[in-house]
């Protein structure tokens, strides 16, 4: 199958992942939950690179919700050492003209990961290619409200009248400020659903659940999605 237009021709703009399945993945090994991370940070690279080639212009993937944080201390513990390591492939996205942007609320994450972060999102700000965010310590619920809280604030300075608060005003104040909405969320492991993921954003998105586990998820699963999302009718509340 010859994929070079495959995501121009579909229309895709932006597709979500949930990066599913990697505790039980490792259990089915007879190995420690904590395990599978590590493995589902090399598919989130495979994916990643993947995406590139495939020309999606914007990709999210949920990476730690607001609500991991109640995951026994151990693997909150050993996902957050993860993500500080890993933070160091992140700054070799730049030579691949992928811009970074990490989506989530910044309260209660580890300053060192914050300021990795930061590092790691200026050093991509010149790109063009790939838009890669990351959802850490993201929950959409949070989003909203932090959104909500911002509008208010400028209400309350005068900078917006209560008439211009509408949909372009309100995607001004999310974490996702400037990307296009969800056109494809992509879900492995078998769960069907969202999970306070993008959920804004992914209001006319389509769903595509499947079978494997996320630190199996290969480029012929990321195909396959798209060849599914390719079969749906989008009528976005028309006829
Ligand atoms: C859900 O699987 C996965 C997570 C909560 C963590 C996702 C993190 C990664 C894929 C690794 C790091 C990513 C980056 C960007 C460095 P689960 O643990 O809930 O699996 P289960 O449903 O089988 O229990």
């Amino acid at each position: 199958m010859n994929t070079d237009n495959l995501v121009k021709e579909l229309g895709i703009n932006h597709i979500g992942i949930i990066m599913d399945g990697n505790g039980r993945w490792a259990q089915k090994r007879g190995l420690p939950r904590k395990a599978g991370h590590p493995k589902g940070a090399e598919a989130f690279k495979k994916c990643l690179d993947s995406c590139v080639k495939l020309g999606v212009p914007c990709v999210t993937f949920y990476a730690f919700s607001t609500e991991n944080w109640s995951r026994p201390k151990d693997e909150v513990d050993s996902l957050m050492n993860l993500f500080l390591s890993f933070m160091d492939e992140m700054m070799k996205l730049s030579s691949k003209n992928i811009r970074l942007r990490f989506i989530g609320s910044r309260d209660g994450v580890p300053e060192k990961i914050c300021a990795k972060m930061d590092e790691a999102e200026s050093r991509t700000v010149g790109n063009t290619g790939t838009w890669c965010c990351v959802a850490f310590n993201y929950g959409g619920k949070e989003e909203i409200l932090h959104a909500t809280k911002k509008i208010a604030l400028e209400y309350k300075n005068g900078s917006i009248g209560i008439d211009d608060i509408d949909e372009t005003a309100f995607n001004s104040c999310l974490y996702t400020e400037g990307l296009p909405d969800v056109d494809l969320i992509i879900r492995p492991s078998g769960e069907q659903r969202l999970s306070n993921f993008l959920i804004w954003q992914a209001a006319y998105a389509e769903f595509v659940f499947m079978d494997v586990l996320w630190p199996d998820f290969s480029e012929k699963d990321l195909i396959a999605a798209l060849v599914e999302y390719g079969k749906r009718n989008r009528r976005f509340g028309g006829v």
